[in-house]
């Protein structure tokens, strides 16, 4: 009860503030799995838009963005919007790449024609951020550069870093961090609501990810999320570069989120995508739809925010509102899975095969769980 009401309060504040500007959640692998076509209708949580804007590259017939955070929802908005219409990709990589662009009103001014007003307002309000930097903005981008400033890591020790064996890239993320976070007035920093604003993540799913890791505390956790962090092909994770660096590896092709890349930019261009846009909850989205409007649903880790009786709710409306075979996306902090534990295996198919890949590839290593389902009608 009183976590409800926490999660009420902190809702309200989150949807309201510009957290993040990348999704922290892998797309590529999302992409590997989803099996999209030209006949795919999507309904997707945006977030920060990376995935949503990465869709277009595989040329769905629709991809209904919805978020109940406006900030995060007008830049999935445009990252989708420069994909497809965009056509330099110097410019493209300016904005999105860099994050970057010397005169960014005249061509935001032109990638929001046509979306909804709120949104062309939105930019035309904020157009200045793309003078200092995209990435340096936004709760999270804050809470990275205190982070980064507190203990010295750069661009320069993400390169010596890359170059190491994972024992000791271990050893030195040990040596730099594990001090540093077990400092008093940065535990408790960690352990604040601020910090779980930045993090995104509401108390609920706070107190489902310290139970999945043996109740440890925050602090431990992190150092732990490190540690798994420095066992991916840190060359190309974005994620580690943006938390580390500040910014992408440019010395590589590769190593942006999947939409930046010059070879989705120009299948993006082509794309006949038609996209949507709604500041609203999932959950009124859906109650308006028909019967057989979706074959794809992706909603971020929403569903680890959600208490019992929502997360039914949810599941329902996307039961009702799928094509037969549809597939739903979600990540989780827990190994088990919600779908059973709300007895709903008939409707709801875990691939089991795919979900445990994705699960073991997913860069980010946030999640314990990146579960495709198929809806069987
Ligand atoms: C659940 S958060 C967590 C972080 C996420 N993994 C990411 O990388 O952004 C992702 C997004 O879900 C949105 N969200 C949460 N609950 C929602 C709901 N019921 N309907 C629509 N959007 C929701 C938040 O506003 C946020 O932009």
């Amino acid at each position: 009860m009183i976590t409800t009401l926490k999660d009420r309060a902190f809702q309200s504040v989150f949807s309201n503030l510009f957290v993040y500007n990348i999704l922290w959640e892998d797309s590529e692998v999302d992409a590997a799995f989803l099996g999209l076509d030209e006949t795919s209708a999507v309904l997707a949580i945006s977030a920060a838009g990376c995935g949503v804007a990465g869709l277009v590259a595989h040329n769905p017939a629709s991809v209904d963005a919805v978020d109940i955070n406006r900030h995060h929802l007008a830049l999935a908005a445009l990252k989708a919007t420069a994909a497809m219409r965009l056509r330099s990709y110097d410019e493209f990589y300016a904005l999105f790449g860099l994050g970057v662009h010397t005169h960014p009103d005249a061509v935001l001014g032109r990638l929001v024609d046509g979306l909804p007003p709120w949104i062309a307002v939105f930019w035309a309000r904020r157009s200045h951020l793309f003078r200092s930097s995209l990435y340096q903005c936004g709760l999270t981008a804050r809470m990275l550069s205190a982070f980064r400033r507190l203990t010295g890591v750069d661009a320069d020790w993400m390169r010596s870093l890359v170059r190491k064996s994972t024992a000791d890239r271990m050893r030195d993320i040990d040596d730099v961090f594990a001090t540093a976070i077990r400092k008093p007035h940065i535990a408790a920093a960690l352990r604040s609501p601020a910090q779980l604003l930045s993090l995104g993540i509401n108390f609920t799913q706070r107190d489902r990810l310290l139970a999945e890791n043996g109740g440890c505390d925050f602090s431990s956790l992190i150092l732990a999320h490190l540690r798994a962090v420095a066992g991916t092909n840190l060359e190309t994770n974005w994620f580690a570069w943006y938390a580390i660096a500040g910014t992408f590896n440019h010395d590589r092709s590769d190593a942006a989120p999947p939409f930046v890349r010059a070879g989705n930019h120009e299948r993006s261009i082509r794309a006949t995508t038609r996209l949507s846009f709604r500041h609203a909850s999932i959950l009124d989205r859906l109650a308006e739809a028909p019967a057989s409007t979706w074959s794809h649903y992706m909603l971020c880790d929403a569903v680890d925010w959600m208490p019992e009786p929502v997360q039914r709710r949810l599941f329902a409306e996307i039961h009702r509102t799928s094509r037969d075979g549809g597939t739903m996306l979600y990540r989780s902090v827990e190994d088990g899975s919600i779908v059973e534990r709300l007895g709903l295996q008939k409707q709801f198919r875990l691939k089991q095969p795919d979900s445990d890949e994705a699960s073991r590839l997913d860069r980010t290593r946030q999640y314990r769980r990146v579960n495709f389902y198929e809806v069987v009608q």
